[in-house]
């Protein structure tokens, strides 16, 4: 397995790089066989205060009951951070996450394919005090298929450290399972506890959803998906005024930006779907 080499200004890891290497390596048979895991490195201090202090400047606010029934009342949402956050459009795009989604797209790509897959969306998701747990389900809507069609990464913005505190919970190997979930399968659910900072690679085709809240304060989340590039993205990259950076050629590609028919504004024939963005299409 080729090295990691940690990107300091967003995640941070205390032990040893060989020992790292060992700890992706068990990670990543874990994903395989249960279909989650958590990975051994996590986001650093400075980057979840920005991240933090960037969700309370957004002021989530409670959505609508009734626009709220999957994911419970007492929650609101914050959409594609990675447009709005440079420290959000940094781990979207970063290549540790990456390395993950190689590895778990290798199966299903020819050896000479690029461009495998694509950033398929990027939210937040906190739960203000006391809910009810989420009703288990799989974000794939793909139920003993492989290869694999999504990735995901949940991020814990706040720590998720016992019972009651929300965590995730998943159904250990259910991503192999030809059936979608049931009630039943709750008692099977293992919760995963972390300290803000903690991040979780999850086969996409997993039962999973949040436990139980039992304790008060709020517990924020990150959901970031990769899927493949040949699926139409469920969260196309919006093209907003103020994008965080400009980008490479390559992380276009990583965005989706040229899964589409015509590559430019101008061979589209519209600008309303996906204009020009400032900063973001170079200049020959
Ligand atoms: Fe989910």
């Amino acid at each position: 397995m080729k090295n990691i080499k940690l990107n300091d200004k967003i995640f941070e890891y205390e032990k040893s790089q060989k020992e790292l290497n060992k700890e992706i390596s068990r990670s990543l048979d874990d994903l395989e066989n249960f279909g989650f895991s958590k990975i051994p490195f996590s986001l650093n201090k400075n980057t979840l205060t920005i991240i933090n202090n960037f969700l309370e400047e957004e002021s989530i606010s409670l959505q609508d009951e009734n626009d709220n029934k999957f994911h419970g009342k007492n929650v609101g949402i914050t959409t594609s951070l990675h447009t709005k956050c440079l420290e959000c459009l940094e781990i979207s795009l970063s290549k540790e996450l990456c390395f993950f989604a190689d590895q778990f797209f290798e199966e299903g790509s020819y050896p000479g394919d690029i461009n495998r897959y694509q950033v398929e969306l990027m939210h937040s998701r906190t739960i203000f005090g006391k809910a009810k747990e989420q009703t288990l389900h799989i974000d794939s809507r793909l139920c003993g298929v492989r290869p694999y069609l999504m990735i995901h990464f949940f991020i814990y913005l706040t720590d998720c450290i016992e019972v009651g505190s929300g965590a995730t919970q998943f159904v250990p190997k259910s991503h192999t399972f030809n059936r979608y979930s049931n009630k039943e399968d709750e008692k099977d659910a293992v919760q995963v506890y972390g300290k803000a900072g903690t991040i979780i690679a999850l086969n996409s085709s997993t039962f999973h959803g949040s436990s139980k809240k039992t304790n008060n304060g709020n517990r924020s989340i990150i959901t970031l998906a990769y899927s493949r590039w040949w699926i139409r993205q469920q969260w196309a990259v919006p093209y907003v005024e103020h994008w965080p950076k400009k980008l490479s050629e390559e992380e276009k590609y990583l965005l989706g930006f040229y899964n589409y028919a015509d590559s430019t504004p101008e061979k589209r024939g519209s600008l309303t779907s996906r204009g020009n963005l400032p900063l973001l299409i170079l200049k020959d």
